[in-house]
């Protein structure tokens, strides 16, 4: 028998109670990561090679758009052996200083987004040195990053992170004496694989395509083959401004952490510095409800006095947050981008106007609904109903069973909108969200938590741009039966004469002739009926701004891709 199995269970083991001691360790956030890849989305062959090419993509965006610089970039996957690739990504950005490059591509939780309430696509500070990580893990390599910046001759270097420590080492510093204003980043990947398929890196930059028509785009494939995703529009979003945090959605611990960096002197304009929508009146209100004085020194605040400031914010009246914070693509956008890459035959989209989820974060949704024409996922010649998810411009490929966006798409009665079946339906729907701060399920950022206020207000949107999608598609669906009607009659009326014939002895040939007769004033009357109900759909989608029926090729275009 064992010295366990003798213990009878009431008092401890002290050997191993020593032992358990002794293993006592601590662990950097680096070498937790490197254990627990899963949670940053980098899990799963394709996956993988996806997610390092949305983790770079993203922070050129970023970079670009922060800095004014409408962005150009190119993306590479060269194939070096079995399961082994190299991801090469440059960008015509800002650059990033020697000073902290090491930081932003070796460090894991560092970066400069984190702690702003502004919309970027970025947000933890783990994409770019979880790439690394994953690299070295994977190959025993380091990745090489050449970056330059305005005035400056571009440096080359190589680097590794220290799992220990979670800090950058950095080896082979070059200057290089060329002209390159940006950042390249190459490194190179184990075990994962390259596939055009759903959830591969081209249609990962397809759909980075559609949601940004202000970048340019190319992509390498590792066969070589290049695409390019032009710029269609020309002017870069306005960038966003930084808000500060709404009193209704802080906790006490926050009013903590602000309190120790706050530049207010006073409780009170701290206050009034550090939140939004924080004026003479709501602070009045909050010196009603709490015991202490205002004027106290805000870093001598007590967790019992932050608990009073924030009991106080549930319940008095504060202006819903500012969302000037939110940046949406817009209408226009959206209509152009999808009408050049997705090229449907109808077409309606909506930005509706920001709203506060979990009391304190604004958000915004973007719907567009596709009908027809490139619209819906091809699988074989079967098509079903695609969605696009995004959140801040950015394209959520994984995770979608749990993400609120598909939930909410997935709640909706789309046979109201004659959709009657969405898995054979040739549509495209189109979502975008966008935030502060999104709420993402995992740090693999690719599901979106299903708040409350962000189902009602998707599904709202979705109604909404249903009903203007459903009259097109009921008009469609109406000039189609008729078709079939037609064709039937025509069918059945040798059938029906030879038999009325045999039956009356009238003259066959007599018969067929009245008979056709009938059916074409019959059909005329349809017809006529068709024309008005096509005409009066069109009036409805012309009369509204955001909706498109696209244009039929002229008939000699027709003829040329026919030949073709
Ligand atoms: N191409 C780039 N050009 C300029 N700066 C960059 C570039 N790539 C990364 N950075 C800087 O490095 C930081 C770290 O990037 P990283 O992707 O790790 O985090 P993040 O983008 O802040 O957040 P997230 O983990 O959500 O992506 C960024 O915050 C940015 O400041
Ligand atoms: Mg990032």
């Amino acid at each position: 028998m064992s010295e366990n199995s003798k213990n009878s269970g009431t008092k401890p083991n002290n050997g191993a109670v020593d032992n358990l001691e002794k293993e006592f360790k601590e662990h950097s956030v680096a070498e937790f990561f490197k254990k627990n890849k899963q949670m940053i989305g980098l899990y799963g062959k394709i996956r993988t090679l996806t997610m390092v090419v949305h983790e770079y993509v993203t922070n050129s965006l970023d970079a670009c758009e922060e800095t004014g610089i409408l962005p150009n970039i190119d993306v590479k996957i060269d194939e070096l052996g079995d399961e082994y690739y190299e991801v090469t990504v440059t960008d015509n950005g800002p650059g990033i200083s020697l000073d902290n490059v090491g930081r932003a591509f070796g460090k894991l939780l560092a970066g400069t987004k984190f702690h702003r309430m502004m919309q970027s696509r970025g947000q933890q500070g783990i994409g770019a040195s979880g790439c690394t990580m994953l690299s070295q893990m994977t190959t025993g390599k380091a990745s090489k990053i050449i970056t330059g910046q305005d005035g400056h001759k571009p440096i080359a270097l190589e680097l590794v992170i220290d799992p220990k420590l979670n800090e950058p080492k950095i080896s082979n510093v070059k200057e290089l004496d060329k002209e390159f204003r940006g950042t390249s980043v190459q490194a190179k990947f184990k075990g994962c694989l390259y596939r055009d398929s759903d959830q591969g890196a081209l249609e990962y930059l397809r759909r980075t395509a559609i949601a940004n028509p202000h970048a340019q785009i190319s992509f390498r494939d590792p066969l070589g083959q290049k695409t390019v995703f032009k710029r269609t529009h020309n002017v870069l979003p306005e960038r966003p401004t930084e808000i500060k945090p709404h009193p209704k959605g802080t906790t006490i611990d926050d009013v903590l952490t602000y309190c120790k960096t706050t530049k207010g002197r006073t409780v009170a304009s701290f206050l009034n510095n550090d939140f939004d929508r924080m004026g003479a009146k709501g602070i009045e209100e909050i010196r009603k409800r709490v015991k202490f004085d205002l004027n106290k020194d805000p870093k001598l605040l007590t967790w019992e006095e932050a608990e009073e400031i924030v009991k106080a914010f549930k319940v008095i009246n504060v202006i819903a947050p500012s969302t000037d914070a939110l940046r949406p693509i817009g209408e226009e956008q959206i209509g152009k981008s999808l009408q050049n890459i997705v090229q449907p035959e109808f077409l309606t989209v909506l930005t509706r106007k920001p709203t506060v989820y979990a009391g304190g974060y604004p958000f915004q949704v973007e719907i567009a609904i596709a009908y027809g024409g490139g619209a819906g996922k091809k699988v074989g010649d079967q098509t079903s109903m695609d969605i696009m998810r995004f959140a801040n411009r950015v394209p959520l490929l994984f995770d979608n069973g749990n993400c609120a966006l598909t939930k909410a798409i997935q709640s909706i009665d789309w046979k109201r909108y004659d959709i009657k079946d969405p898995s054979t339906a040739p549509v495209t729907v189109f979502v975008n969200f966008i935030s502060v701060h999104i709420p993402y399920t995992g740090a693999g950022k690719q599901a979106i938590a299903d708040e409350e206020e962000v189902l009602e207000e998707i599904r709202l949107a979705l109604m909404q741009t249903g009903r203007k999608a459903g009259i097109y598609i009921a008009q469609k669906r109406r000039s189609f039966e008729n078709q079939q009607k037609r064709l039937m009659f025509y069918k059945y009326i040798p059938e029906v004469c030879k038999a009325l014939s045999a039956i009356t002895n009238e003259n066959e040939e007599n018969l067929k002739k009245k008979m056709e007769q009938m059916v074409l004033e019959k059909l005329k009357i349809d017809e006529k009926k068709e024309e008005e109900e096509r005409k009066k759909a069109e009036k409805t989608i012309a009369n509204d701004d955001n909706s498109f029926i696209a244009k039929k090729p002229k008939k000699e275009e027709q003829k040329k891709k026919s030949k073709k």
